[in-house]
């Protein structure tokens, strides 16, 4: 659902942008890229090498290998960027912004004494109000009229849910490694 609320609620994506997913063989970013299709966009997805193929597969129109290419070099300019990995600044996440478009900010960071990993996004809706791109964060809601919209896309074969595996209750500490690993494409499910 944050994957849903990113994109529309705080990114307000609307049809043919071009989208860019930083984070997309994560397990918002599976979902993130597929919705953002929805919408017609053009999605650039980033992630790292192992996983091109695997966002590729579910329809991204452009992917960015995070270990040799940088989203901010070269000459595209994305509408709406959803930072859903952890460790882009401000200015380079603005710098691969078109001039009116918007940043929402999903993933944490680490590190900040004081602001304990949300640094970017409390400074975010601050710098907002005198640029003119819109920087924003995500707080995501449960919501069920959200989960029905995801449902009905997921019936209609439109969204694929992107499941790596699925583990029992009294496993899910090696989830949690595989997951800590990096090594996990989508989500991982418990079972109880
Ligand atoms: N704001 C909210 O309301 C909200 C809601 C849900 C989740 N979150 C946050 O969103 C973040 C991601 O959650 P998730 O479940 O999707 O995590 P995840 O499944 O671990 O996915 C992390 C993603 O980040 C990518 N990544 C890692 N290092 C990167 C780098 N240096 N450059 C670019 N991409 C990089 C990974 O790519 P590879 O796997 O290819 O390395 C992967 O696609 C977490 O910080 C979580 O707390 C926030």
């Amino acid at each position: 659902m944050s994957d849903l609320q990113a994109l529309t609620e705080v990114g307000r994506i609307s049809r043919g942008q071009r989208v860019l997913v930083i984070g997309a063989s994560g397990g918002v970013g599976s979902y993130a890229g597929q919705l953002a299709r929805v919408f017609e966009s053009e999605v650039t997805a980033v992630c790292s090498t192992s996983k091109l193929g695997y966002v590729r597969s579910l329809g991204a129109d452009h992917v960015l290998d995070y270990t040799c290419q940088d989203f901010a070099d070269g000459p595209h300019r994305y509408d709406l960027i959803l930072d859903i990995a952890e460790n882009s600044s401000l200015s380079r996440l603005r710098r691969a912004l078109t001039p009116a478009g918007t940043l929402v900010i999903v993933g944490g960071e680490e590190g900040g004494r004081w602001t304990g990993g949300f640094g970017r996004s409390l400074r975010a809706p601050i710098l907002s109000a005198f640029v003119p791109q819109r920087l924003t964060m995500l707080a995501s809601k449960e919501r069920a009229s959200d989960q029905e919209q995801l449902a009905a896309l997921m019936a209609a074969g439109t969204v694929t849910p992107s499941v790596d595996s699925t583990y029992p209750l009294d496993h899910v500490g090696e989830a949690m490694r595989r997951l800590e690993a990096g090594d996990v494409r989508g989500k991982i499910a418990i079972t109880i």
